[in-house]
């Protein structure tokens, strides 16, 4: 069966940047920044961008395209290409599980942008002017708490409902019909509408002339003044690390899928690099430019240091609501605000969905179309436990385990198969194959020993600062403590359900025949 490509090279690039622009850039990015030492953030920052994000991004692309043209969309099939032991594929499982618990808990947070939207456009949260209340409106929605903003949680199920079918329609459609397609709409008109915002945050000034403190300027500087001394802080390296991961969705194993729709000698390094440049202005220039500097000033840079302390989604659903009642024609930038975190969202969701979708095509030889239906029905039943118990902090505890440990396990384990168990030479032959723009040699170094030592370093500090407090439940209330448990079933259930699925698939099946022609002088080296 022939395996879809991309029908451009913009597309893919677009597709890539789609996955990594996500709510990450505009509301996790901003307060990590804020609360790690503001500008001085940007260095541990970069120096993760540099030796983990753009080489890891690489290798994502590098290992997809080689295990594509072998007809293999995932990484167990990927991995095991790369190293003839039999426990790789089962190692490559590793990401369908990352990867398919995290679409389940993203989709829900898309929903409520969606849900936004329509409460900016029909002013249905305008009004409420008190901080405070407009938390609860956002709980009451969520079905938690005792506010009667919304009776129940109708409307939150029925928003999420659309942002579901959404998703399925797009991964219905496939990947030229669908994903390019949607990537191609969404993230030119993201752009547009975060540079509307951002210009209209730049032009408001100082909003209250009796509290000329609360600037924009001074929002810029609360962001970006550096505070050298935080620099000396473990946690500040790793909350850097870990946001480069989330927003590059390097680690998921996402990119891999994207990636085994190239063509054999597509080009890699420019393509990797345009798309998490991209990123980059999308998360620096633009999200850290818009929530913040707005939030301080309209309530101060002491309200605002509370609200980011609140986390990112305080941030977006309890500040912005507020602020978009004061500015003119609030409503539409309300919309605008929304809709932009909508189409950021929805990108990355669909991203995230299609390494399953592909498993079941490329390993059990599934139609496109059975295979979403039968991700689809699995992916809806499951959201179902993060929808009825969010308030139970079961949302925290999966993002916990797979989209913090998880994505850095993941991307330690795929260095170390790539790199040194493929080989140093031959991972060096497959990302250049192709490229416009050879990699200049230093970063073969940093593939061999940089990039893996930064991981182990990563994930060594995180199992030693988090992991232990987290597994003991160190602080859980006790009415949580039975949804923190399933939460922890439910993922050894998806391990255990994926680890059967990837041995049900390599048991007797020769290997996949390539769909295109191997690069010969590779395959000798082998
Ligand atoms: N990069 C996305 C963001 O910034 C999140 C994401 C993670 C998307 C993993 C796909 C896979 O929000």
């Amino acid at each position: 069966m022939q395996r879809e490509t991309w029908k451009s090279r913009v597309g893919i690039i677009l597709a890539v940047a789609g996955s990594a622009v996500g709510l990450g850039n505009f509301l996790r990015f901003p307060v990590q920044c804020a609360q790690n030492g503001g500008g001085a953030f940007m260095i541990p920052y970069f120096c993760a961008l540099l030796f983990l994000g753009i080489p890891l991004m690489w290798v994502e692309w590098a290992i997809g395209r080689y295990g594509g043209s072998y007809g293999h969309g995932s990484s167990p099939g990927m991995f095991q290409r790369l190293w003839k032991n039999p426990i790789a594929k089962y190692l490559g499982s590793f990401a369908l599980v990352v990867n398919f618990s995290i679409c389940v808990y993203y989709v829900y947070v898309e929903s409520w942008t969606l849900a936004y939207a329509w409460f900016s456009i029909s002013g249905k949260y305008f009004g409420i002017t008190d901080p405070v209340e407009m938390g609860l409106f956002l709980s009451s929605f969520q079905g938690i708490g005792t506010s009667s903003h919304f009776s129940g949680i109708g409307a939150a199920y029925l928003f999420f409902l659309l942002t579901f079918l959404a998703n399925v329609y797009v991964l219905w459609h496939g990947i030229r019909g669908g994903i390019e397609k949607l990537c191609k709409i969404a993230m030119p008109t993201l752009f547009i509408f975060a540079i509307i915002l951002m210009f209209r945050v730049f032009t408001l000034g100082t909003p209250d002339p009796t509290q000329p403190e609360n600037s924009v300027i001074n929002g810029l500087g609360f962001i970006w003044n550096p505070d050298f001394s935080r620099l000396s802080e473990a946690k500040v390296w790793l909350a850097a690390a870990g946001q480069i991961f989330f927003t590059l969705s390097v680690g998921f194993g996402c990119i891999h899928t994207y990636a085994s729709y190239l063509k054999r000698k597509d080009d890699i390094v420019l393509n990797g690099l345009s798309a998490s440049l991209t990123n980059e202005v999308a998360e620096v220039i633009i999200g850290g430019s818009i929530a913040i500097p707005i939030a301080v000033a309209f309530f101060g840079l002491t309200a605002t240091a509370m609200i980011a302390k609140g986390g990112a989604f305080n941030l977006g659903f309890q500040a912005m609501p507020l602020i978009f009642q004061k500015l003119p024609l609030g409503q539409l930038f309300g919309a605008l605000w929304f809709i932009l975190l909508f189409f950021a969202g929805i990108t990355s969701s669909v991203s995230m969905t299609q390494p399953a979708v592909a498993f079941l095509q490329d390993e059990f030889r599934f139609s496109r179309k059975k295979a979403v239906t039968t991700i689809s029905v699995f992916w809806f039943l499951a959201a179902h436990l993060v929808i009825y118990f969010l308030r139970y902090g079961y949302l925290d505890e999966m993002d916990f385990w797979v989209g913090t440990l998880g994505v850095v396990l993941f991307a330690f384990m795929e260095t170390i198969i790539f790199v040194w168990i493929f080989g140093p030479k031959n991972a060096w032959e497959e990302i250049n194959l192709g490229a416009d723009l050879k990699l200049p040699r230093f970063f073969l170094f940093v593939l061999k020993y940089i990039t893996p030592v930064y991981l182990l370093f990563i994930l060594i500090s995180w199992a030693k600062q988090d992991a232990y407090r987290i597994l003991i439940m160190e602080g859980v209330p006790e009415t949580n403590v039975p949804y923190i448990i399933t939460a922890r079933l439910v993922l050894v259930l998806t391990i255990t359900v994926c680890g059967l699925l990837v041995f049900k698939a390599f048991r007797k099946k020769p290997d996949t025949v390539p769909n295109s022609v191997p690069n010969t002088a590779l395959e000798g080296s082998l």
